[in-house]
């Protein structure tokens, strides 16, 4: 029972396989109960949403559903709470967020299954919208399991998947559903399908890839794919440290993996087999503590004192940086390039992410960023408005940079 109305041809949309599928565009909706997944998982710090993003990128399809008038039950996870009802992690704080956001209103089911909430769910009428219970308290979700893929299936009409973000996970809720109910895809999984294969499906060359963070470990696979793809690859972060370490370079106090010593040559080797520049850091800020405005020194990349850590790039670093990045037409942005939350140590970055904006803003590049702290980095340097396209996606962006293909994803194309 998986066909739906067809209104249009499918859109135009192609995933990382060149594939098309539809989207709520593409059904007629009018009267149906959707299942909209969505990812919530929003950051939260002392009780406070400290980014809004994931919920206002939602706006549109929530505009377009009430358009419709579908009636809409938002399904979604809130951190991961292994199959246990824990109340830190409920989403009950969020309905009244999502009211004032959406700027409808949101009523809230205490559980995502069972005769209650299908029950609040007939009360629904055209264009209204009910949050459901974080869909993890249940262990079966994160099994896919058939008997409770079904019972979510027995709330609405129709699937609709628009969370990108949590479509790296095989979940009841991001691919069971889709198995059972027609589904399509949301507009914010449309965009973000659109942006990602503009940058990396069919990118205008040369092709610039930015990527931090501190280990090199879980990164293995993105760097390996991507010095076959880019024509530079900038390292920073920690992670620049191991590569450093790999060249014979001390490192200091420096955060570095000295047991990917082997795997950060054969990154080396790939890449120069493959014509990629790894833009290593030239020069680096270090510090012997790190703290808010600490002391530091500017030291050639080889010259880490034996008491330091490197903790930014330095300035001939960035100058290096900016000169490569005005031959470039395409920039794929993963990770900041220093310890961004702690001033100065944001410098690097922030100069770097601003040059970046100026040259999307001017037209001569197009620019895509994701993952783990990008919004943040990129909000903290003042450049995220003038960005191409930012994905609200962390682990889904980086599996995806590192070509693979999403079960969520896959599972609307079936
Ligand atoms: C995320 O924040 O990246 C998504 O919501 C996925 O969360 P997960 O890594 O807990 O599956």
């Amino acid at each position: 029972m998986r066909e739906a109305v067809q209104k249009t041809e499918m859109t135009e949309c192609a995933d990382n396989a060149g594939l098309k599928f539809p989207t709520i565009r593409d059904i007629d909706l009018e009267g149906k109960t959707v299942l909209l997944r969505a990812d919530l998982n929003v950051p939260k710090h002392n009780s406070q949403i400290t980014d809004h993003t994931r919920i206002d990128r939602l706006k549109p399809t929530i505009d377009d559903l009430r358009k419709q008038h579908a009636k809409i039950v938002v399904i979604s996870h809130f951190g991961r709470p292994d199959g246990d009802r824990n109340p830190q992690m409920s989403l009950a704080f969020l309905a009244p967020v999502l009211e004032k956001r959406w700027n409808c209103p949101v009523s809230f089911a205490p559980d995502c299954i069972g005769e209650n909430t299908k029950e609040m769910i007939s009360r629904l009428t055209a264009s209204q919208v009910i949050l459901l219970e974080n869909v993890r308290f249940y262990k079966e979700e994160e099994q896919n399991d058939p008997e409770f893929t079904q019972k979510l299936a027995s709330l609405g009409d129709i699937f609709v998947n628009d969370a990108f973000s949590a479509s790296h996970r095989a979940h009841a809720s991001t691919t069971g559903l889709a198995e059972i109910l027609p589904a399509v895809a949301g507009l914010l999984m449309e965009e973000e399908l659109k942006a990602l294969s503009a940058a990396l499906v069919a990118p205008e060359k040369p092709v610039i890839a930015f990527t931090g963070g501190s280990k090199i470990s879980t990164k293995l696979r993105v760097l390996n794919y991507l010095v076959a793809k880019v024509d530079f690859l900038v390292l920073g972060g920690a992670m620049a440290n191991t590569f450093l370490f790999a060249q014979g370079i001390n490192v200091g106090q420096s955060m570095c993996e000295k047991n990917m010593e082997s795997e950060a040559k054969a990154i080396l080797e790939n890449a120069a087999k493959s014509g990629c520049e790894i833009i290593l850091p030239r020069d680096l800020v270090a510090a012997k503590e790190l703290k808010e405005n600490g002391e530091h020194i500017i030291v050639d990349a080889h010259s880490i004192p034996a008491t330091h850590s490197a903790i930014d790039i330095g300035p001939k670093s960035i100058d290096y940086i900016r000169e490569k990045l005005a031959l470039c037409k395409t920039v794929i942005w993963n990770g900041p390039l220093g310890v961004f939350e702690i001033k100065p140590f944001d410098n690097g970055t922030n100069s770097v992410a601003l040059a970046v904006a100026q040259r999307t803003k001017a037209g001569q590049c197009i620019s895509v960023a994701g993952g783990g702290d990008t919004i943040a980095a990129l909000e903290n340097a003042g450049a995220a408005d003038d960005f191409t396209y930012i994905s609200t996606a962390g682990g889904a962006f980086l599996e995806w940079l590192e070509g693979r293909k999403l079960p969520g994803v896959q599972a609307l194309l079936k």
